[in-house]
């Protein structure tokens, strides 16, 4: 396994491939677990040779705090991608991709960054589209792997492609859970005992929600989520909401011939937790 920091070196590495070598991306921002590897073992299947990218991109983040806060084991994560033989690494620095200038691109994704988390991470999406345009303009992928667990950056991103003409295939991966249902995150070891024990109500309760939206209308789905979070006192609601998959618009009315998403965000404590349901 190859580990390169600078632009230079990895642009290099890749351009004396042989011709015609797929390349499979999966950018991260590391404190890797078992959902990141789903993506890393799917991409190895898939191509010639895995590059994965660790960047703690500043510009996404919209609370210094959460900058700070984020775990960095970059040991621990270089040791589990030799285990599941990734071939190349680029961990490059905040002046080797922003050049003193830690700014965004601003975007426009046609409405898909006002939707849920555009509402209450302000700038993040411009963040995420910055980062993840400039990894693909030095790694070149053939195909790049986003997980479903961010379904709102993997459409962000497959619209980025679009309209930039961006020559990679974005591949969606399903979310990778713990036992008891909970999205594997990197923000689950910041949870206190309390509430570890109680974040798996968030994915029981979207798997109900599913069952519901079978018989009941949008609407009522809606009220009953938000009705089971307020006898939950240790779980705060910040949003539920169903929505087209494709436009993430809430839904409206029911049709039969559009693909829906229950999404849901969650403060379990200090600490915020996202997750998603295919309806
Ligand atoms: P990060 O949170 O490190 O996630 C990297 C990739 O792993 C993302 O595509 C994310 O959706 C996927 N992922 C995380 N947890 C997962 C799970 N439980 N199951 C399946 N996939 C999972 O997302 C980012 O980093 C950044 O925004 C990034 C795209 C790297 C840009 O900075």
């Amino acid at each position: 396994m190859l580990v390169f920091a600078k632009i230079k070196s990895v642009q290099q590495k890749i351009k004396s491939l042989k011709k015609g070598t797929s390349i499979g991306f999966v950018p991260t921002m590391g404190a890797l677990h078992k959902g990141h590897l789903s993506l890393i073992e799917q991409a190895k299947k898939e191509n010639d040779i895995v590059v994965v990218s660790i960047f703690i991109n500043p510009t996404q983040f919209n609370k210094q705090e959460d900058l700070v806060n984020y775990p960095k084991t970059i040991d621990s994560d270089l040791s589990l991608l030799k285990s599941v033989y990734c071939d190349i690494v680029f961990t490059p620095s905040a002046e080797e991709i922003y050049n003193n200038n830690i700014i965004s691109q601003l975007f426009n994704f046609d409405g898909l960054e006002h939707q849920m988390e555009g509402k209450f991470r302000d700038g993040h999406f411009d963040g995420v589209g910055t980062i993840v345009k400039r990894l693909f303009e030095i790694v070149t992928p053939t195909k790049s792997y986003f997980g479903e667990k961010d379904f709102q950056q993997l459409q962000i991103i497959r619209k980025m492609v679009e309209k930039n003409q961006i020559h990679t295939k974005i591949i969606g991966c399903e979310i990778y859970r713990e036992d008891d249902g909970l999205a594997m995150s990197s923000r689950n070891s910041r949870l206190t005992k309390e509430h570890r024990a109680i974040a798996p109500f968030i994915y029981k309760t979207l798997k109900k929600a599913k069952k519901e939206f079978g018989i009941k209308n949008a609407q009522e789905v809606i009220s009953w989520v938000e009705n089971e979070f307020k006898k939950q006192p240790l779980l705060e609601l910040e949003y539920f909401e169903i929505a087209d998959e494709e436009t993430l618009h809430p839904i409206k009315n029911k049709d039969p011939k559009q693909k829906y998403r229950a999404f849901i965000a969650v403060f379990a404590g200090k600490i915020r937790l996202i997750d998603n349901i295919s309806l």
